[in-house]
């Protein structure tokens, strides 16, 4: 361990990244240092990929043929767990899955990607009384996760630095106690400034040791991630407060990511924003607190030219989250509306699967609310007439492009929650065949060839950021309630619905400064229209422990648990701590004889069929979250009519469904939603009713095609280490 842990110490210590940083510009290179190349070798071009990876767990004290139940966690006793891991147990990964899944990505895939997107939690749970975990621990498992990296992406010119950026960012557990981060600046941070050194740009240390936030150019000038602080905007740290107080790091947070995406926009990039715990936010639960999602969602709202997505881990399952800028109140009432706190709860600090199928539950319910997409030209053509003189055109999507909506990605764990899994992705690079790579980029460069922007920029957040923060100039609320483009503002629709001016006299936040939107003459974002940096597909990898494991355990497996209290669904028990699949089973052989290690490919979205994702805009998940709604509605409709009340969920079907829509929930469950004209014309009722019955039929088909995508989200959602009926008899 303590070998392990100083040679990453010296390694990192000694790959210095040689960003041009301001420093830079008065110290001019040593005349030894390369000159950037003029031509390109064949491993500095752009790929249009890249990976995000998450979740990873280490844990030293993880043994082999160990008991994964609570109170052994892997580290005791005899029990069923894996040479490379648990798998679907809550133990942690085992040293062993960390360095096959490095030797995996360097074989496979380190040099057919442009960056990496690492999402943070890589050190154990404190799961295990006997050993509570210390710095040094945590520490130590990071700079592990530190040194991997910075081995597998070093560059073969110069192994002093890495052949492309690794942007890395902070878990709930990689501080002690975990989720409780103090505003920085603080010892956690100044460890994490040290162990990601090789990572971080230069110029960006103070800030970060400052906030725990940087941003790294993957695609110099043209498109950076952003390394979000999550833990500053997570409801469960109790260390910190809100987004709406100066004084908060959440604040802070949010204003430093409004500068800099304004920033970006000017210079006419665009940024992948990317941190661990992800901003889910159903109708009963939420992991961020309110007012930072409020800030986040608004901030996305006003930058939508600008944000190619979200990427979040954490949550460990498979799936997606649609947030909706019509939920947004901060912007015209500066008032958050008392109920919203009240009744969200936060969100499972880690999913149980309890809990897991609880939330997809709900997350269905909140798509079943969406509005219909109109793929192709055809249907947009003629919803366009059927629209024709309709008041609300193209409203509730927000135009064409689903611009009302924004896309969170959440990439599922290393750590064998359920197995270990990966994700590459793919972008658009039309275009950017010839752009510098960040290792070009990164080489020491004779000051004169530095891009003339980089030194009108100012750099914002330095040694003083607080000071520089408040100095900034202070954008006029009203400019953004002028911009007509929007469609969010809730508040003053529905004034303006009552025949009520809406009031401009409201009480202000002093402190929020509302981003301006995008130009008027600004194209529709990456994230909403194809086009260079756009997000188009991903592949999603795992290995099968089960398979590599090769535990000599089967025969006993199936007929395991009805005592976890959950009619055997291993995978659903109700307590907190999950034993896995083979429970309290032991191996018959001693020595472990594990295949070889693979990762292969679970699904990728390009030829799914189900999922239909021709790319990953909005729209598209937007298009397949509402199928997958569809499915539900049977079930909401049920949930909600008996006690005779038309509550608000059903209001709110009625507001966003169209006629066309309407019939087929009506002829779902009840007739309560069926849309009454008025005028009682008996012909046309007839003439319905003939219709029907054919229609009915094709409604059939294609609803069990829509609950077969459900299905077939949930299987992925658990890392298809779940079978269909399983799934079927759990969630019906
Ligand atoms: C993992 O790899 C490191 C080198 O990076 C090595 O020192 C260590 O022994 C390996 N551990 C296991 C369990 O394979
Ligand atoms: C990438 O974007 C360009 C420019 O908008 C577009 O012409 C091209 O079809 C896109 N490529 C893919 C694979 O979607
Ligand atoms: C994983 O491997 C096991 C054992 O070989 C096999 O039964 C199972 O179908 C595999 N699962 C997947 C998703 O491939
Ligand atoms: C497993 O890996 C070893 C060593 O790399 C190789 O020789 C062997 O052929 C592999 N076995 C299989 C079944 O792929
Ligand atoms: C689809 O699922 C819903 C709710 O889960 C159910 O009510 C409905 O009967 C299913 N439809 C088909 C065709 O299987």
């Amino acid at each position: 361990m303590a070998a392990i842990i100083s040679s990453a110490m010296l390694l990192a210590a000694g790959l210095l990244c040689h960003v041009v940083t301001a420093a830079a510009a008065s110290t001019p290179p040593p005349p030894s240092s390369p000159i950037i190349p003029t031509t390109h070798s064949p491993s500095s071009k752009l790929h249009g990929r890249f990976l995000h990876i998450t979740d990873f767990h280490p844990d030293d004290f993880y043994k082999v043929h160990s008991s994964t139940s609570e109170d052994h966690a892997c580290h005791s006793g005899t029990g069923p767990a894996g040479f490379y891991g648990a798998e679907t147990s809550d133990c942690d990964s085992p040293v062993s899955l960390v360095n096959a899944t490095f030797d995996w990505i360097s074989a496979n895939i380190a040099h057919d990607i442009d960056f990496v997107v690492w999402t943070g939690d890589s050190a154990r749970h404190d799961s295990d009384e006997n050993i509570p975990r210390s710095p040094a621990q945590v520490l130590g498992t990071n700079r592990l996760l530190a040194h991997k990296f910075a081995h597998t992406f070093a560059s073969h010119h110069d192994a002093h630095s890495l052949a492309i950026p690794v942007v890395p960012n902070f878990g709930n557990n990689d501080i002690l106690p975990h989720n409780i981060l103090l505003p920085g600046p603080n010892k956690w941070l100044k460890y994490y400034a040290d162990i990601w050194k090789p990572f971080i740009p230069e110029e960006q240390r103070h800030s970060f040791e400052f906030g725990g936030w940087f941003y790294v150019e993957v695609i110099p000038n043209h498109l950076a991630v952003f390394s979000l602080n999550t833990l500053y905007l997570f409801d469960r740290n109790a260390g910190v407060d809100d987004c709406v107080k100066p004084s908060e790091p959440g604040y802070k947070h949010m204003e430093w990511l409004r500068i800099q995406l304004q920033f970006m926009r000017d210079r006419g990039m665009k940024a992948i924003l990317m941190g661990h715990v992800p901003p889910a936010r159903t109708d009963s639960k939420m992991l961020w607190d309110e007012t930072c999602w409020q800030k986040y969602t608004l901030w996305l709202r006003q930058y939508r030219d600008v944000v190619v997505g979200g990427l979040y881990g954490h949550m460990n399952i498979d799936h997606f989250m649609l947030s909706d800028t019509k939920d947004i109140t901060i912007d015209s009432t500066q008032v958050l509306p008392e109920q919203d706190i009240a009744t969200r709860q936060q969100l499972d600090d880690e999913l149980s699967v309890q809990s897991a199928t609880d939330y997809l539950e709900e997350l269905r319910q909140g798509w079943a609310k969406l509005p219909k997409v109109q793929i192709n030209a055809l249907e947009m053509e003629a919803s366009n007439k059927k629209e024709k003189g309709h008041k609300d055109k193209g409203k509730k999507l927000g135009g064409k492009w689903a611009e009302r909506y924004q896309l969170s990605l959440v990439s599922p764990s290393i750590v064998p929650n359920y197995f270990p899994t990966l994700r590459v992705y793919e972008y658009n690079i039309t275009g950017l065949e010839d752009a510098v790579t960040w290792a070009e980029y990164s080489k020491p460069l004779p000051t004169t060839k530095k891009p003339a922007l980089e030194e009108q920029v100012p750099m914002v957040i330095d040694t003083h950021p607080e000071l520089e923060l408040r100095s900034l100039p202070d954008l006029d609320a009203q400019e953004w309630e002028a911009d007509e483009t929007q469609t969010g503002d809730v508040e003053a629709d529905k004034k303006k619905k009552k025949g009520k001016k809406p009031k401009k006299d409201k009480p202000k936040d002093p402190n929020l400064h509302i981003p301006l939107p995008p130009a008027k003459t600004a194209l529709p974002g990456p994230a909403y229209s194809v086009q260079p940096l756009t997000l188009l597909g991903y592949k999603q990898y795992f290995a099968n422990l089960t398979h590599i494991n090769n535990l000599d355990v089967a025969a006993a497996e199936q007929d395991d648990d009805d005592d976890n209290g959950n009619g055997g669904f291993w995978w659903a028990a109700p307590f907190r701590w999950r034993p896995g699949k083979h429970g309290d089973k032991k191996p018959k052989s001693k020595k472990p004889k594990p295949r070889n290690f693979t990762f292969e490919i679970e699904y990728t979205t390009y030829d799914d069929k189900l999922y239909g994702l021709k790319d990953l805009t909005v729209r598209s998940f937007v298009d397949l979250a509402y199928r997958m709604g569809q499915s539900a509605k049977g079930k909401t409709a049920q949930l909600v009519l008996p006690g005779g009340d038309i509550s608000d969920d059903l209001e709110d079907l009625n507001d966003e469904v169209e006629g066309e829509e309407m019939e087929e929930i009506a002829s779902e469950d009840d007739d309560g939603l069926e849309e009454t004209g008025g005028d009682g014309d008996l012909e046309a009722e007839k003439k319905k009713h003939k219709g029907d019955k054919k229609k009915k039929k094709e409604k059939k088909k294609k609803q069990k095609k829509m609950n077969k995508t459900w299905l077939h989200f949930l299987k992925h959602a658990f890392v298809s280490t779940v079978d269909d009926e399983e799934l079927k008899e759990k969630f019906s």
